[in-house]
């Protein structure tokens, strides 16, 4: 964890009354131990779920359940706490809440904290299935996110009401966390400019069913470009096909083969103050695509292969100044062929990934990385969670934008 990033702020988290408060401990305490002072206000139905000790003995905070309760200096407490929190948590958040946010409702100390404030809200339903599809229900979240909360969709997994495979459930505590990271990243830095940034595989047709895949599951590019729009930048994300959910906010444009990804760089490049190609594009695709299914019996002895378009080199040797940050999938000598290629390819920045290690890499939300630009590299190989690692890379990418403009 970061901590650095949650020392001296405060958060205001917001209790409502759904089963998944009992995981809004875990989250309290996480955030207390990154750093954080972590305020606790808790609606009515909330307390019959967990009680207030509980979060008091773990933030070391009072925990405000009263709409009249002042702080020491004689101040009502849901004024306070709405002006002093870097940011207001809503963890979970129950339909009812939602709805009450959505019209301005203000009957309780939690409303009345939401209605209040002029810090960023984020809100984290979690709830029977059913409930959340519900159109009122969406129409809300709609409503708020017009409004600028930020609001952390629910998992799909088991819900407590027994539903096996549903949506609803309450996030990861680490999912949590990493959003709450880049939202309070002091570095913003990027706005009014556009992060052009790839991800996912290609697929590479060899017939209308078959193709020649890798297993990026886009996660890495997903993590920059959620990064990206969080520092205030304008982000085009070109993705592969994955199976994540696009993120809010941000321009997705699908493509699926190497030269589909090509054309859609093309596309956007003129606009791009930054290009980041996190994407595994296939270097090479078959030869032939039959427009046919090809039979078992018609099966061909070999494929031949032939070699797809460097996206990267590409737009490296275009004209324009624009910063190029490339990755590196190295299984031996890391450092040395990713600082190859940093050369070889004329970027300003290179992420250079272990993916010979178990447990990171592809698919997982771990990387064994290091970023290296023309200075050399940048501390030692780490194990960093891809939205950590996604933070680094922007943090690097403000600074050398603003370096760009001084030159
Ligand atoms: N890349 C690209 N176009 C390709 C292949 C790769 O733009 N056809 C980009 C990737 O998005 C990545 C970088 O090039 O940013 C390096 O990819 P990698 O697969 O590590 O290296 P290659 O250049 O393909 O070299 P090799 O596979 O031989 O290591």
């Amino acid at each position: 964890m970061t901590e650095y990033i949650f020392k001296g702020k405060t958060i205001a988290l917001g209790v409502s009354g759904g089963i998944a408060a009992y995981k809004a401990v875990d989250l309290a305490s996480e955030l207390t131990q990154a750093g954080a002072t972590v305020k606790i206000i808790m609606s009515e139905n909330a307390v019959k779920f967990v009680s207030p000790i509980t979060f008091q003995s773990i933030t070391c905070q009072p925990v405000i359940t009263d709409l009249f309760a002042s702080n020491p200096q004689g101040r009502i407490y849901h004024i306070s706490i709405s002006e002093e929190a870097d940011v207001i948590v809503i963890a979970p958040a129950t339909a009812n809440i939602l709805a009450k946010a959505a019209c301005g409702i203000a009957d309780d100390t939690l409303s009345t904290t939401i209605v209040a404030t002029r810090s960023a809200v984020v809100m984290i339903p979690a709830m029977n299935n059913y409930m959340w599809l519900n159109k009122a229900t969406q129409h809300n979240l709609e409503t708020l996110r017009e409004r600028g909360i930020h609001i952390i969709e629910p998992e799909v997994g088991r819900l407590a009401c027994g539903e096996e495979e549903a949506i609803g459930r309450f996030p990861k505590t680490e999912t949590i966390i990493d959003y709450l990271k880049n939202l309070l990243t002091v570095v913003r830095g990027l706005e009014g400019k556009t992060i052009l940034v790839t991800a996912g595989g290609t697929h590479e047709p060899i017939d209308p069913v078959r193709f020649i895949g890798n297993r990026s599951s886009g996660k890495m590019g997903y993590a920059i470009a959620e990064a990206a729009e969080a520092r205030g930048g304008d982000v085009v994300l070109i993705s592969g096909p994955t199976c994540l959910r696009p993120p809010y906010g941000i321009k997705v444009v699908n493509v699926e083969t190497a030269r589909q990804m090509k054309q859609a760089v093309l596309d956007y490049l003129p606009q791009a103050d930054a290009v980041i190609m996190a994407a595994a594009i296939a270097d090479f695709r078959p030869s032939e695509e039959s427009v046919e299914k090809i039979k078992k019996e018609k099966m061909p002895k070999s494929l031949g292969l032939g070699l797809n378009p460097d996206i990267l080199q590409m737009v490296s040797e275009k004209e324009g100044r624009r910063i190029v940050v490339g990755f590196a999938a190295e299984s031996e000598n890391i450092i040395e062929s990713a600082v190859e290629k940093l050369k070889k390819k004329n970027l300003d920045l290179i992420v250079a990934n272990n993916i010979g290690k178990p447990g990171v890499g592809f698919g997982s939300d771990l990387n064994l990385a290091i970023l290296i630009d023309r200075s050399g590299p940048m501390g030692d190989l780490k194990t960093y969670r891809k939205s950590d690692l996604a933070g680094r890379i922007m943090d690097w990418l403000v600074g050398a934008l603003k370096r760009d403009a001084a030159d």
